[in-house]
């Protein structure tokens, strides 16, 4: 084993996108940029093989698209648990999870089952569909349902967006009531289409009004359901107190963590577009071992601009880079998701900033 290997971090987990196709083709979908790509049977088998060869996995993560619509998922899900990965997540927007799917994933060995779901009503899902009489929302409900059945967490993803994010505290009161136990919540990213951009994009001003109402049910329900607001930063910046660092989620792209995608590029995260290779011709622990953009996302330590921020220990990691990097083209900026308008050098300036939103 070669010294560079010894020194980079252990690979844990991938998330592999396993094909670009839907059953939903919601309007705000990062993936309308990519081609309808499928990963083929061959490419994906090589990967798990080549990756479980030199890691003991500890997860992976099967998304797409609609992994439901990919004809290999449960080859796929066999394979992963033959090669003892630890642990099988798959993200779904829900709408073919009838008792007899869920059942079959269960008995093949999936662990977990995230769900996507945008609004309180039907009105409000299913309006951003291209077509609103699917009735996905039904559908969507009775899969949130069904997880308890059948031995799941009842775990639920909402991206926010300008359409919904008056919903937000609906959606939230609609989650408590079908018990849900995990409910992350992400910020639309861009997709470069201008026109979805326009109408989807959030402004820091609408975070700045939408973090403290969620961090406010948080705290309610916080017995019950685990609420988590992404990306990291907004967490800490509108909580009460200077947060411990062990406590904050550190982003994990690239120093613990591979991307996949559904045309095969392998990808330090699922957030920015460029590639570091592919899986049919290249091997991924050599990628993993040797990259040099990999080197400099794990030597990081944060922005020029953000040297003097109290926050500057939690926040250069648990961020999301990938904003960063698809604003500039490299990381060292402060991340355009940051709601601060200038980094705070002292907690009183932090406490003055705060009193103007909670
Ligand atoms: C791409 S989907 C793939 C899995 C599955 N089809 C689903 O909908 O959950 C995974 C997650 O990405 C989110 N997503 C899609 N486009 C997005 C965008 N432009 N910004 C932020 N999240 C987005 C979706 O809301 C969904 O929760
Ligand atoms: S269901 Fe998931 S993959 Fe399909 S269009 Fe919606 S967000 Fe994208
Ligand atoms: S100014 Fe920089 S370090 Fe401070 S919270 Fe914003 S992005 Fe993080």
């Amino acid at each position: 084993m070669n010294k560079e290997y010894q020194t980079c971090n252990k690979l844990d987990y991938l998330k592999i996108s396993v094909t670009y196709n839907c059953n939903l083709n919601c309007r705000f979908c990062q993936q309308q940029m990519e081609k309808k790509a499928s990963i083929a049977w061959e490419d994906f088998k090589k990967t798990i093989e080549e990756v479980t060869a030199k890691n003991k996995l500890r997860l992976v993560i099967l998304t797409g698209g609609e992994p439901l619509v990919w004809p290999h998922l449960n080859d796929a899900i066999k394979l992963c648990k033959k090669k003892d990965v630890k642990e099988i997540g798959l993200f779904t927007n829900g709408v073919l999870l009838d008792e007899d799917k869920i059942k079959e994933l269960k008995a093949i060995g999936v662990d977990w089952i995230r769900i996507s779901i945008y609004g309180s009503t039907a009105e409000i899902n299913d309006g951003f569909l291209p077509n609103p009489d699917t009735k996905s929302f039904d559908l969507i409900i009775r899969a949130i349902k069904n997880l308890k059945k059948f031995g799941f967490r009842r775990k639920v993803r909402v991206t926010i967006m300008k359409p919904n994010l008056n919903d937000v505290e609906n959606i939230i009161n609609k989650m408590y009531e079908l018990e849900v136990e995990e409910l992350d919540f992400r910020a639309f990213s861009p997709t470069n289409i201008k026109e979805i951009d326009d109408s989807y994009a959030l402004t820091n001003d609408d975070f700045k009004k939408i973090i403290p109402r969620v961090l406010a049910l948080k705290e309610k329900y916080k017995d019950k359901m685990r609420i988590k607001c992404l990306p990291g930063c907004y967490e800490f910046l509108f909580g009460k107190e200077m947060p411990a660092a062990s406590s904050i989620p550190h982003c994990t792209c690239g120093k613990t963590y591979l991307g996949v995608t559904a045309e095969g590029k392998i990808r330090e995260c699922f957030g920015v577009h460029t590639s570091l290779g592919h899986i049919n011709k290249d091997d991924v622990n050599e990628i993993w071992e040797k990259s040099d953009t990999l080197k400099n996302i794990r030597k990081f330590e944060g922005a020029d601009e953000c040297s003097e921020c109290i926050f500057l220990k939690y926040c250069k990691v648990s961020d999301c880079f990938a904003a960063t990097f698809n604003r500039y083209g490299d990381f060292n900026h402060k991340n355009p998701l940051c709601p601060l308008d200038k980094p705070v050098t002292s907690v009183e300036e932090w406490e003055g900033w705060k009193s103007k939103f909670m």
